[in-house]
């Protein structure tokens, strides 16, 4: 018998959707119309469906029960108080607004929290994130550490804060000029990297003796948790719901996108401990989202997502989602493909600027790479570079990120290993012509978070 200790999906399938396969002829044709981004493809042309984590997930039977027992009253709905109460018992906060996704949270909080002038620092940024710091006056400050910009570094917690450069920038604009301190877990746009909790110890400690609070971007909560868990001192017997509750307990308050770690299609909310905030977000929910008591959503959403809540801290759950993205990381760094280290938790993150080296950062090296391993295979996934960088503000020049990275993300519960063996051979394919492969430009870019619905065409 062989040793090995194989681990497998704490659930099983009781229903399937059927995909669709193309042929390369019809994906040409495909993109094509989709002006080579893969965020304008219609879904009915996509064989396994990488693009995002983000509302892609299968429910449970309990979340779809739960579905059923929507209390769709305007006023003081039954699943509001559950919700609550589930973020009171798992997260910490004390104070709810839901909203009807991550974004709408980051509205209401940025138009709250933010004055004309200020700075907000942040361990990277996140796309809608930033904007709607900007759209309320600040500028955001990138505080993460250098490794974090460095694909080929193996730093374990590479979502760290780097406390001197948080230091400099409260000597050079002074503390009050930085409402809060913007802090994920994890980390997407550097592959989806923790920050360990001594670090956010840390933070909580500098960001005291100044009066900073922390706004805890906390998406992917439970898989920052799991890589603690995994890979920090004193945490190895711990639980992640242990370590969850650890985390956001050193924060203040928390925009969350339910789309994710919750294991829902649609939801987010704010949540904070400080009673003047609540007030303030609970007077601005109504004029952008819906009544404080549902923020967007249908009762059964609410329910979904407070039932989901329990299942993603859950041990096994998180193996196994964390553990799929590794076994598709191995698989492509076997193939040779260079890709961000370590592998993350929600996607595996392909160089492609070491993919593609013969491709200059204005030739669009991810959106091109996307683009192509879509008419290769169907797969689909997504750039994050030059293109979702966008521009600077005030200069309107492009934001040149290091990071030049294909996405290639695995919603939770959706795929079996096979689809991660189909999508690996599919991508070590591209690799072994890679060199025939060209560069893309604009022909059409829109000024809010361009990625979403920019066309481009070839470079001849
Ligand atoms: N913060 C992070 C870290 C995110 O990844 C997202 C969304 C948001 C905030 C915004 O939340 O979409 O519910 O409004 N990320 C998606 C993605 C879009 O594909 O990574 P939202």
């Amino acid at each position: 018998m062989p040793n090995k200790k194989s681990w497998a999906e704490p659930w099983k399938i009781k229903m399937v959707e059927h995909l669709r396969m193309t042929t390369k002829e019809e994906r040409i044709v495909a993109i094509k119309e989709a002006g080579y981004n893969t965020f304008l493809l219609k879904s009915r042309d996509v064989y396994i469906d990488l693009l995002t984590d983000s509302g892609t997930n299968a429910m449970s039977d309990r979340q779809w029960a739960g579905l059923m027992l929507g209390d769709e009253a305007y006023a003081g709905s039954r699943n509001f108080y559950h919700l609550e109460k589930t973020i009171q018992d798992y997260y910490s906060y004390k104070y709810l607004i839901p909203t009807h996704q991550g974004r709408g949270a980051e509205h209401i909080f940025s138009q709250i929290m933010i004055k004309k002038g200020d700075y907000v620092p942040g361990n990277m940024y996140f796309t809608t994130t930033r904007l709607h710091q900007e759209l309320a006056g600040a500028k955001f400050v990138d505080i993460i550490i250098d490794e974090a910009h460095d694909t080929a570094s193996h730093h374990p917690f590479k979502g760290n804060v780097d406390l001197e450069k948080l230091q400099k920038l409260i000597d050079e604009v002074g503390a009050d000029r930085i409402p809060y301190v913007s802090m994920a877990t994890t980390v997407n746009m550097a592959g989806g990297q923790p920050i360990s909790m001594a670090n956010l110890k840390e933070l909580r400690e500098l960001t005291k003796k100044y009066n900073i609070p922390i706004a805890h971007d906390m998406t992917r909560v439970a898989e920052n948790a799991w890589f603690i868990k995994e890979r920090e001192d004193g945490y190895q017997n711990k639980s992640v719901k242990e370590i969850v509750y650890e985390i956001c307990a050193l924060t203040d308050h928390a925009t969350m996108s339910a789309k994710k770690d919750p294991i829902v299609n649609i939801g987010g909310f704010l949540a904070t401990n400080d009673e003047d905030l609540y007030c303030k977000a609970q007077n601005m929910v109504v004029i952008y989202e819906g009544l404080h008591t549902y923020g967007g959503m249908a009762g059964r959403d609410m329910e979904a997502m407070a039932i989901g809540i329990t299942e993603s801290v859950s041990d096994d759950h998180m193996r196994a989602r964390v553990g799929q993205t590794q076994y598709l990381g191995q698989k492509l760094i076997d193939f040779g493909i260079p890709i961000v280290m370590p592998v993350g938790s929600h996607g595996v993150f392909l160089d492609a600027k070491k993919f593609l080296p013969h491709l200059e950062q204005d030739a669009l090296p991810a959106q091109t790479l996307a683009a192509v391993i879509y008419i290769e295979s169907g797969v689909r996934t997504m750039e994050r570079g030059i293109v979702s960088a966008g521009r600077n503000k005030e200069t309107r020049e492009n934001y040149y990120p290091k990071l030049e990275l294909v996405r290639v993300t695995l919603p939770r519960r959706v795929y079996t290993q096979s689809h991660m063996d189909v999508t690996a051979e599919s991508i070590a394919t591209v690799y072994e012509r890679r060199d025939s492969i060209k560069g893309l430009r604009f022909t059409y870019e829109p000024e809010y978070l361009r990625f979403f619905q920019a066309r481009f065409e070839p470079i001849k």
